[in-house]
C-alpha cells in the first residue's frame, strides 16, 4: 500500500483486508468464486469452466482485488485508465467515466448551467434521454425539427432561442453526425453552451475531429447496445477544467474528485449538490479494451457502408438521407426516404425476402422514444404533440433502416447492394433523382 495515504483513506479500504491479515489467512472477500462467476457469465461450457477454477485455485490470490477507483491499490484504476484512454482516442482534454450516458448527460446539463428557468434545445429526433436530462437538471427541452439528414435542422434553431435558452444539445444520430459548423456558428453568436449527445455514434467524426469535442460537453453511452461498450457505462468530455470540475461535482457528490475531497469550497460555486454517477471499476476493465478497439471498429463499418453505398443505383421515388459528414459517420445503418409509406412497405418486404434486414415504422406504429411526440414523460408535462415538428413526424415514420455489418467481407457488400438494388428495380422506376444514400 503506498505511503502517501492518510489514515483515513487506509480506514475507507475497508476492514476485511486488515481482518484477512490477523489469525489465519484467510480467504479474500472478491476471489475464486466471484471470478468463476464471471467466467460463467462469458458463457463458458461447463468443461472449459472446471479446467478454468482448477488453475486459478492453484493461484495465490493473496487479499484479492479491490475494485475501487480511487483506492484500488494500482498505480492507475481501471476508470483513470479509461478516462485516460478517452483522452487519448479522441484528443480530449477532460474526461469523466460514468456508469451510463444518462447521468453524463445530466452532469452535462449541470456543468452546462442548465436549472430552473433555462431551456435547451433539443433535437426531434435522438432519444429520450438527452431531454430528460434537461428536465432532470430544472430546465426546459425544447425541440428542433430535423431535415433529411434526420439530424437537428440548423435554419431552424434560432427561431427557438430566447433570453431563456442555455445551450443547444444535437445528437448525433444512429452513427451519423450533425452540421457541426452551422450549429456551433449560431451557438457562438448567441453565447449558447453546445452538449454533443454521441450516444448513437460514439466514433463518427465531423471534418477530422471526433463528435463530442466539438461543443463544450460530449456525453457517450457505453452499453451493451452501443457499438463500444460492455455493459452499463457512459463517458463525459469536457473542453475545459471548469466544466469538468461542475460535471464532476454531479458525478462524484461530496467533491470526491478534489484533491483534498472534504475540504470546504475554495471557490465560490465550487460545491453543490450532486449525486453518484461513477463508472464501477468492473466496467472500466472491459470497457478500457472496447475503446481501443474503436477506431478500428469504425473503419470496418465505414468501409462497409462504402462499399455498397458505391454500387447503388439512382431510382426515382428514392430520396437518400443527407449525410453530413460521409466521411465521418459511423456507417452500421444505411437510411432511405420512399416517396410513400405503402412503396415503402412493399421495398422492405421484398428486402426480408431477400435476407436482407430492412426495417420502416409505418403508419400505426407503436409509440418510440426516439422521437419527441412519444416521449410522454415530457410531452405530457410540457405539451409537445405530433405536428409540432412536421418534417421529424413525416421522416420517422418513412424511412427505411437495413442495418450493416462490419464484419461484411468486399463479396458480402456486393451481394447486400445487389439484392438492394434487385428489389429496388422492382418496386421503382431507374431515373437520376437519387439513390439509396448519398
Ligand atoms: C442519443 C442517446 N442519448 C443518451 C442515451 C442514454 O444512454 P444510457 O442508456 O447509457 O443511459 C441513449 C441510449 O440509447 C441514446 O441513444
Amino acid at each position: 500500500m503506498p505511503k502517501h495515504r492518510t489514515d483515513q483513506e487506509v480506514a475507507l479500504q475497508g476492514s476485511m483486508r486488515a481482518v484477512t491479515r490477523i489469525k489465519t489467512k484467510g480467504k479474500p472477500k472478491i476471489g475464486v468464486d466471484e471470478f468463476m462467476a464471471l467466467c460463467g457469465r462469458f458463457g463458458f461450457a461447463k468443461p472449459t469452466l472446471n479446467k478454468i477454477r482448477k488453475i486459478v485455485l492453484e493461484a495465490d490470490w493473496g487479499e484479492g482485488p479491490f475494485f475501487a477507483n480511487y483506492y484500488s491499490g494500482l498505480k492507475e484504476s481501471s476508470v483513470q485508465a479509461f478516462e485516460r484512454v478517452a483522452r487519448e482516442v479522441f484528443g480530449a482534454r477532460h474526461s469523466i467515466g460514468t456508469s451510463s450516458g444518462s447521468g453524463a448527460l445530466h452532469a452535462a446539463c449541470v456543468a452546462a448551467g442548465v436549472g430552473p428557468g433555462t431551456e435547451v434545445i433539443c433535437p426531434a429526433i435522438g432519444f429520450f434521454a438527452t431531454a430528460n436530462a434537461v428536465d432532470l437538471a430544472g430546465g426546459k427541452p425544447v425541440f428542433c425539427d430535423v431535415d433529411e439528414s434526420l439530424h437537428m435542422d440548423p435554419a431552424k434553431i434560432e427561431s427557438l432561442i430566447n433570453e431563456r435558452t442555455a445551450a443547444i444539445a444535437p445528437t448525433h444520430v444512429m452513427g451519423g453526425v450533425c452540421d457541426m459548423d452551422r450549429i456551433m456558428k449560431i451557438a457562438n453568436r448567441h453565447s449558447l453552451r453546445v452538449i454533443e449527445d454521441c450516444a448513437q455514434s460514439c466514433g463518427a467524426q465531423y471534418k477530422g475531429r471526433y463528435v463530442g469535442t466539438i461543443g463544450d460537453l460530449g456525453i457517450f453511452s457505453i452499453s451493451c447496445y452501443k457499438i463500444t461498450g460492455a455493459g452499463e457505462g457512459g463517458l463525459l468530455l469536457a473542453r475545459d477544467r471548469r466544466l469538468w470540475e461542475r460535471a464532476s461535482q454531479v458525478v462524484e457528490c461530496g467533491g470526491l474528485w478534489r484533491p483534498s475531497r472534504f475540504a470546504p469550497p475554495r471557490y465560490p460555486g465550487e460545491l453543490f449538490t450532486g449525486t453518484n454517477y461513477r463508472m464501477s471499476e468492473l466496467e472500466a476493465t472491459l470497457d478500457v479494451v472496447q475503446l481501443k478497439k474503436l477506431p478500428q471498429t469504425v473503419q470496418r463499418f465505414r468501409t462497409v457502408k462504402r462499399h455498397i453505398l458505391d454500387r447503388l443505383r439512382p431510382f426515382r421515388e428514392i430520396t437518400p438521407q443527407i449525410c453530413n459528414e460521409p466521411e465521418g459517420e459511423v456507417g452500421y445503418l444505411l437510411r432511405f426516404f420512399p416517396e410513400t409509406i405503402e412503396l415503402g412497405e412493399r421495398i422492405v418486404e421484398g428486402l426480408r425476402a431477400q435476407k436482407i434486414d430492412a426495417s420502416m415504422r409505418g403508419k400505426n406504429a407503436p409509440p418510440d422514444w426516439h422521437c419527441y411526440a412519444y416521449m410522454y414523460p415530457l410531452a405530457v408535462k410540457y405539451g409537445f404533440k405530433r405536428g409540432d415538428c412536421p418534417v421529424a413526424d413525416d421522416l420517422f415514420d418513412r424511412v427505411i433502416n437495413v442495418p450493416l455489418n462490419q464484419w461484411y467481407s468486399a463479396v458480402d457488400c456486393r451481394t447486400v447492394a445487389g439484392r438492394i438494388n434487385a428489389v429496388l428495380s422492382a418496386c421503382c422506376t431507374p431515373g437520376p433523382n437519387g439513390r439509396a444514400c448519398n
